[in-house]
């Protein structure tokens, strides 16, 4: 009888040992990643969610907030993952190149782990293998190079102002057109393929209803573009298995798996999208690989003379065994895929940005196109050189600093530590997440006096505010051996965009446009309702 009292006792306890051992293993799983990092200051984390609340009510406007109250090196959680934000010009360049070797890599937030088409680019390979990858497309951007796409970069700016902005007196939803056009752009110079989404004219022998499949299909590869990019979410609106991803990593596979079978769920559309994109992208690489004509219905092969990305790639893939390895279908495809993503929204946000500014500073205006009329008359079909976009357009180039500061399209920069290193006095353990705040520096008034001012002279190579600036102070290409590989590419497409549109138009503000903007936080910064304006053009007195 004694002895069933005991067994019984033991088996109730047995089962509350085993709810406390489960609920002690829940606990560490999820404090590990913190406990690791509790030395460095930080907003107190709320359990499961950390700081995502503050990230969904602020926005990146939470960074600079938290920097001022805990300092330049400080923890914020994404979920159950610390990120340890380092805003501050020295401390970045401490990250980004003097203490490179211990931080080469960048940590992949759940958005991007879960996306099997963004895992084998660039952006997420990693050690040997990312450089590797980064030497083979680094010839591509050479400046010799880039001159060389000024052609090809410039028609597709002509067609799609000429078909979406005409003889001006209309209203454009200027993000989508911006968009279009830097995916253009990109599919000429990048992939020698004609993507045709900013206002391709239909060629005369083209029937009516091959036309409309034409013009069908283009829009639908943006929607889908656009649907891919913005679905990369960092806030609590991804699918399921993201959101999940954040708070408990290791059910965000299982997740994944489970969601892709039920219709209508997020995660089955993201991957239905990705995966048509993909073939998309296959498409092209096969019809390239092969110099098979004719290329695929959506991006006709353009002739081109000089070296496009893919026909690097591809040429670094027929030299040798080991790069044909390195370079295997699944990461071409990848890196094919991220050159249209990485190159397009990025670029088309920049130039949306500075149209949406300049729109409502009429003081930059008229210096902006003072400097661009001095280049040549307006009907002039003189197209800017390489050397011209350098030495006559000083302002031009203000001006597209400054709007990339005031809205600063990556606010912040991933990198993760691969051994042990201290970074602004505090000991990084191996594995941790060290994010760059690029965005907390651009509005730093220590670097930009009045930083919520829309001033391009605070550009001005020969101005105090200029020289005073630390150098790494204005960071939006990031820092380092991993700076954007495509840098100097959208410069020189934003510098020729701005100069073709401001010769013949200028813009303001659609009343159907919100006040203040809206942004949505994706993998980059985005406008939540578009950039709406109208569309004014100039008169050849003014
Ligand atoms: C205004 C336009 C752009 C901005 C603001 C921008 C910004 C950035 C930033 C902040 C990074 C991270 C750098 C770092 O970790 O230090 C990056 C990386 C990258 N960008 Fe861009 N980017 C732009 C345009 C482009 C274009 C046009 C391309 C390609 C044609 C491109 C391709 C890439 C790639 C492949 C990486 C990864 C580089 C690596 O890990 O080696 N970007 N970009």
């Amino acid at each position: 009888m004694e002895m069933g009292k005991i067994l019984l006792a033991m088996e109730e306890y047995t089962f509350t040992f085993l709810a406390m051992a489960v609920g002690f293993l829940v606990v560490a799983y999820l404090y590990e990643p913190y406990w690791k990092v509790r030395h460095i200051p930080g907003p107190v984390p709320l359990p499961l969610i950390g700081h995502l609340h503050l990230l969904a009510k602020h926005g990146p406007d939470v960074f600079p907030v938290l920097a001022k109250k805990h300092g330049p090196v400080f923890r914020f959680h994404v979920g159950r993952q610390p990120l340890i934000i380092v805003a501050d010009a020295e401390l970045c360049k401490e990250v980004g190149i003097k203490k490179f070797k211990s931080m080469p890599n960048r940590s992949l937030p759940s958005p991007i782990a879960n996306s099997p088409i963004h895992l084998k680019g660039l952006f997420a390979t990693r050690d040997s293998r990312w450089s590797a990858m980064r030497n083979i497309i680094v010839s591509v951007y050479q400046p010799s190079h880039l001159a060389g796409l000024i052609p090809a970069m410039e028609s597709c700016i002509r067609r799609a102002a000429a078909a979406s902005l005409g003889d001006g007196g209309v209203e454009v939803v200027f993000s989508d057109l911006a968009l279009s056009l830097a995916t253009d752009v990109i599919g000429q110079a990048a992939f020698g393929a004609d993507f045709g989404l900013s206002g391709k004219p239909a060629p005369p022998s083209v029937d009516g209803v091959a036309a409309a499949a034409e013009k069908a299909a283009a829009s639908e590869f943006i929607n889908m573009h656009i649907y891919s990019t913005t679905s990369l979410k960092m806030d609590l609106s991804g699918s399921l298995s993201t959101i999940a991803g954040t708070f408990l990593p290791f059910l965000q596979k299982p997740l994944r798996q489970a969601l892709l079978r039920i219709p209508g769920s997020a995660d089955r559309e993201i991957t239905r999208v990705n995966g048509e994109l993909r073939r998309m992208m296959d498409a092209i690489v096969a019809a390239r690989a092969a110099e098979a004509s004719p290329a695929p219905a959506l991006a006709p092969r353009v002739p081109h003379k000089s070296k496009d990305f893919l026909s690097v790639v591809l040429a670094a893939r027929e030299s040798d065994a080991s790069t044909r390895e390195l370079l295997s279908p699944d990461y071409l495809s990848a890196l094919t895929y991220e050159h249209l993503l990485a190159g397009s929204a990025t670029t088309a946000f920049t130039l949306s940005s500075l149209v949406y500014l300049v729109a409502n500073h009429p003081e930059v205006e008229e210096k902006l196109l003072k400097e661009i009329d001095a280049f040549g008359p307006r009907d002039d079909d003189r197209v800017p050189t390489a050397e011209d976009l350098q030495t006559k357009f000083p302002y031009l180039d203000q001006v597209v600093k400054e709007s990339m500061r005031f809205f600063m399209v990556s606010p912040l920069v991933a990198r993760e530590t691969s051994e042990k290193v201290t970074i602004g006095g505090y000991a990084l353990p191996k594995g941790t997440w060290v994010w760059m705040a690029p965005g907390v520096l651009a509005k730093d008034p220590v670097n930009f006096p009045e930083p919520e001012v829309f001033r391009p002279e605070r550009f001005d190579p020969a101005g105090d505010e200029q020289r005073r600036r630390h150098p790494y102070a204005f960071i939006p290409f990031g820092i380092g051996p991993r700076v954007c590989i495509g840098q100097k590419f959208a410069l020189q497409e934003i510098k020729l965009a701005v100069i073709h549109l401001y010769q013949r138009y200028v813009f303001r503000h659609s009343p159907r446009m919100e006040s203040p903007l809206e942004f949505q936080f994706g993998i980059v910064l985005n406008f939540k309702h578009g950039v709406k304006l109208q569309v004014i053009k100039r008169r050849k007195d003014c």
